[in-house]
């Protein structure tokens, strides 16, 4: 059965959940995803029964609250969108503009739902004041209600009774975290989510970045982290330095949409990078690999060529 994803995100490891799963230990007690967005890695354990409880957390307070909506009150939450997406054929094509003006005054997390299925690409933008900016897709009107109604019941019927919802910046929402625990990070990429037009509501300078890990090395944790890519000849982000002694895997996460709507035949790779204590299960990706023991391997590159496009079919 097809995992449910009540919230649509850009930049949701929806599609990329199967490959880098592969890499979670199997002996995972809780899965803390701190940078959560759309959860799509929580979503993917738990089906498959990768963790037994689960910490989803994000710095985006409405987000978090959206999160408690489906998995603790989802016929309340369905009943809510579907009146919200319904109004637009009352009211017409002023509607988006007047949920995103109540948004940005009351926060309520149902109506950022509605933003987020009804705004362009899906993407969060926001300005300096944290107002959500982003304007419609007039092609389209959303997720239809019913099919809203079946993601937030499935979502909620997988998480309940097992997961915690923590809102604030991933150091502190992961610091109780245990060598026992998995950790997997998707902080903004650099290069993505900095400048006027700020895709999510919050940056990452990559030194912060940099000391956190350094520090949950420290602590002995566990880790995956989604961090620079490239489309093309464009690229995202430097990589991280050797000093932090992970593991950099390339999956090739296959034609970029964005590429092909303007006619360009371009591949995105995404990097994972991982922590001693994951598995870097290269042979099963159907990579090649240099050097492949942790103690020594710093920045090094495994290639994996693994299409997802074709994989997660
Ligand atoms: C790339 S998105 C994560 C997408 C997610 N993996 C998914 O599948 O939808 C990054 C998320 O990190 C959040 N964020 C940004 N800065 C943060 C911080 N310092 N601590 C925690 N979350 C943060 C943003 O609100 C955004 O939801």
């Amino acid at each position: 059965m097809a995992i449910p994803h009540p919230i649509p995100y850009q930049g949701s490891k929806r599609r990329l959940a199967p490959v880098i799963a592969r890499h979670f230990p199997a002996d995972t007690h809780r899965l803390y995803e701190p940078f959560a967005g759309s959860a799509a890695m929580t979503l993917h354990a738990a089906r498959h029964g990768l963790a037994q409880r689960f910490v989803i957390a994000d710095s985006l307070p409405p987000l978090v609250e959206l999160w408690r909506a489906i998995i603790e009150c989802p016929a309340q939450t369905a009943a809510r969108y579907r009146r919200v997406w319904q109004r637009q054929f009352a009211t017409g094509g002023e509607h988006f503009r007047v949920v995103r003006t109540r948004y940005n005054r009351d926060r309520d997390p149902v109506d950022l739902l509605y933003l987020l299925c009804r705004c362009v690409k899906n993407a969060v933008r926001f300005n300096a004041r944290g107002e959500f900016t982003q304007a419609a897709d007039r092609r389209r009107h959303g997720t239809h209600p019913d099919r809203m109604q079946a993601s937030i019941e499935g979502a909620s019927l997988l998480l309940r009774g097992r997961v915690e919802l923590r809102c604030g910046d991933w150091q502190r929402t992961t610091a109780d975290a245990t060598p026992r625990d998995f950790l997997y990070l998707d902080p903004p990429y650099l290069g993505t989510s900095t400048g006027r037009d700020r895709r999510y509501h919050s940056q990452l300078p990559q030194q912060h970045l940099i000391d956190g890990l350094a520090q949950l090395r420290g602590r002995g944790l566990r880790f995956a982290l989604s961090y620079d890519g490239s489309t093309g000849a464009k690229v995202y982000g430097p990589p991280l330095p050797g000093h932090l002694g992970l593991l950099r895997l390339r999956i090739d996460a296959g034609r970029s949409a964005q590429a092909t709507l303007s006619g360009r035949r371009e591949r995105t790779v995404e990097s994972v990078y991982l922590s001693p204590g994951s598995v870097p299960d290269v042979a099963a990706s159907g990579a090649s690999s240099r050097p492949s023991s942790h103690a020594s391997t710093g920045g090094a590159t495994i290639e994996v060529s693994k299409d997802i496009a074709t994989s997660t079919a």
